[in-house]
């Protein structure tokens, strides 16, 4: 990274400050840290991101988290919800600031009760200088099950769903896990996979999984999230080995994570 120290303890004081400022008693508060990557088909569908390697920089908090409304103006200056005198609403403002001066990039993740991730991608520098990889970009691994799609993000419900189509499945898409519950009862067919956000509004990601098992029992999960798988295990709505699949992915990430999850 090459950044203002200041500037990187600027961020980091804010989005602590806010966590800390979200959580009522006791709670956690939790900072990662991650290479990542971008491979040009992932920016072709997402606007703003320049394809090459970043350093990830994540806050989450377990929290009174964030409803879309609020989500919507967080990075607006002055924008507060905290009495006066407590907020400034200055924060956020100044993260998105020094981010994208730094030619960075940021996504949310939050629900009402839920907690809040940010996730902070800055442009990776190394010194050493590494040859160009020329390596050819490995092709994304296809199917043609069946698959069921819960995510209560519109734009990542309708994303997913174009990289799954692309990848040769066959996908029932669900915007609740009501409505998934409804097109699994309806569908005549096999259902092969759930594909399912773990932190939704109505029920959770696991006892959706649960309720539909019953329903088609030899069905594979593949659980995602904008949390990390961190802060999800420390929520204790994930058990251990199950399949799961950090948001945001590159669909060579889906492809292979589906294979898994499908036990090939
Ligand atoms: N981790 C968080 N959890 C819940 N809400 C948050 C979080 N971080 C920011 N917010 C919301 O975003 C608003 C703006 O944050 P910020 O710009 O730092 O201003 P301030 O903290 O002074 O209110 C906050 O008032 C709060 O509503
Ligand atoms: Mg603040």
């Amino acid at each position: 990274m090459k950044m203002n120290h200041s500037q990187l303890d600027q961020i980091l004081a804010n989005l602590c400050v806010n966590a800390r400022d979200a959580i009522a008693g006791v709670g956690k508060v939790t900072i990662e840290t991650a290479n990542t990557v971008f491979d040009a088909e992932y920016c072709a569908r997402h606007a703003g991101f320049v394809p090459g390697d970043y350093v990830l920089l994540a806050v989450s908090d377990n929290g009174c988290g964030m409803d879309a409304e609020t989500l919507s103006r967080i990075f607006e200056p002055f924008f507060t919800t905290k009495e006066v005198g407590q907020g400034t609403g200055l924060g956020l403002a100044s993260v998105y600031g020094a981010v994208t001066q730094n030619n960075g990039l940021i996504n949310t993740y939050s629900e009402p009760g839920q907690g809040t991730t940010f996730k902070i991608y800055l442009p990776r520098h190394t010194d050493i200088v590494v040859q160009a990889t020329a390596e050819p970009q490995q092709a994304a691994a296809r199917g043609s099950e069946t698959v069921l799609l819960v995510e209560d993000e519109p734009m990542m419900l309708e994303l997913t769903m174009s990289m799954l189509e692309q990848l040769g499945y066959t996908v029932l898409a669900a915007r609740t896990p009501g409505e998934a519950m409804r097109l699994a009862r309806e569908h005549s067919g096999s259902i092969d996979l759930l594909i399912t956000d773990v932190v939704m509004p109505e029920m959770n990601g696991r006892d959706l999984a649960g309720n539909l098992l019953a329903l088609y029992p030899g069905m594979k999960c593949l659980f995602m999230s904008g949390y990390t798988a961190n802060v999800i295990a420390h929520h204790g709505v994930l058990e251990e080995g199950v399949h799961f699949l950090e948001k945001p992915f590159l669909m060579t990430d889906l492809a292979a994570n589906i294979r898994k999850a499908l036990g090939q």
